[in-house]
């Protein structure tokens, strides 16, 4: 089978395409003929070992000191199950299926075999491979963070700092689902996307210095803060935060993840995988309350081109790998 594989951590040419053996399901495991994964924020930052301040050795440790170790890249997935072991329960041959690999990696090849109990279920009726795995990132990283750790009541508002990227764009939706009122800060060329989203009000970050205006008083306040660029503190934050009002930090540093420990109004960590929120992200698709934002779609083979367009840090929405597709297509916003 065709697949990516990594020997060492770097630019996007690490990634290489090679061809090995099509792998058998053990116990418990089910094999995926995989029909698309996705270039993420994630996937880039670990490639180039790019991480928020603090983390570089954490992240080593866990992925791989020199090098990392799995061979084969890539982490969301959607398929179809080919085969399965012994003693699969929850999955039959046949079955369309979405989710993530995790850190167990593997996504980037035609095939993947993947424990039953991993993080993924049946894709959303309606959805294509293709707008399925899109929603993946973004949407479990919005419900973690907005629907289960800043539990957003209805009529709260919340600004979403970079919100025309993959966890802006699918944040946006889950807080309209949640019933808040949105604010989005984006560039001049994505304010048609985000109002379309859902959001009420737009902040184009080219004309109005997001920092600057932390520092205005008397200005509009809101409940939650969500800042997926990581150029927001708690402190900067204060003037434009209610006095119960929390910053969600998704891009911090070590030192700012460990003060979230103590203070009650700031949120930080990192997004679970759970087949709970993949069936909840897929009831949102299912219901027309999400619809995964898709920038770019390259084949498997275009996978160096596809990391070095996420490098450049303005991606709208998600960037899609088409495993068996040879065509890339430009601009579908689905
Ligand atoms: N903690 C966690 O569990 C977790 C989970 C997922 C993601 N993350 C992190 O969250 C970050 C965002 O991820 P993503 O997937 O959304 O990235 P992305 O898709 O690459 O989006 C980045 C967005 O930021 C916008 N942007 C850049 N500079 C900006 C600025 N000064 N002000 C406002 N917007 C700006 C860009 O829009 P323009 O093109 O308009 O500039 C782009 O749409 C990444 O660093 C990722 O690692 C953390």
């Amino acid at each position: 089978m065709k697949a990516i594989a990594w020997t060492k951590y770097g630019s996007a040419e690490v990634l290489k395409v090679i061809e090995t053996s099509k792998p058998v399901p053990k116990t418990g495991e089910v094999l995926v003929k995989i029909q698309s994964s996705t270039v993420t924020a994630g996937d880039v930052r670990l490639r180039a070992c790019r991480v928020p301040i603090g983390f570089w050795l954490p992240t080593r440790l866990v992925f791989g000191l020199f090098k990392p170790r799995k061979t084969i890249p890539g982490m969301e997935f959607s398929g179809v199950i080919e085969a399965i072991g012994n003693d699969v329960k929850l999955f039959a041959i046949g079955d369309e299926v979405y989710g993530t690999a995790g850190m167990h990696f593997g996504a980037y090849a035609e095939y993947m075999c993947i424990s039953e109990k991993e993080a993924f279920v049946k894709k959303p009726n309606g959805a294509t491979s293709e707008e399925a795995v899109a929603a993946i990132f973004g949407g479990l990283t919005a419900i973690h963070f907005l629907k289960d750790k800043a539990a957003i009541k209805k009529g709260q508002s919340i600004l979403i700092n970079g919100a025309s990227g993959a966890v802006g764009s699918a944040s946006i939706q889950v807080a309209k689902y949640l019933g808040a009122k949105i604010t989005g800060v984006c560039s001049t060329a994505n304010i048609d996307l985000v109002k379309s989203l859902g959001a009420e009000s737009v902040i184009d970050y080219t004309k109005n210095n997001i920092n600057e205006m932390t520092t205005r008083q008397n200005t509009e306040t809101y409940d939650f803060i969500l800042d997926t660029v990581g150029n927001l503190s708690l402190s900067s934050c204060k003037n434009i935060l209610k006095t119960e009002g929390k910053l969600i930090s998704i891009n911090a540093g070590l030192f700012t993840n460990l003060l979230s420990l103590f203070n009650k109004n700031l949120i930080c960590g990192v997004a679970g995988e759970s087949k709970q929120n993949l069936e909840f992200l897929k009831k949102l698709i299912e219901t027309g309350n999400m619809k995964p934002v898709i920038d770019r779609i390259y084949a498997l083979d275009e996978i160096v081109e596809a990391h070095r367009y996420v490098d450049l840090g303005h991606k709208k929405g998600n960037v899609v790998v088409s495993i068996f597709t040879l065509i890339r297509r430009k601009g579908v916003a689905v």
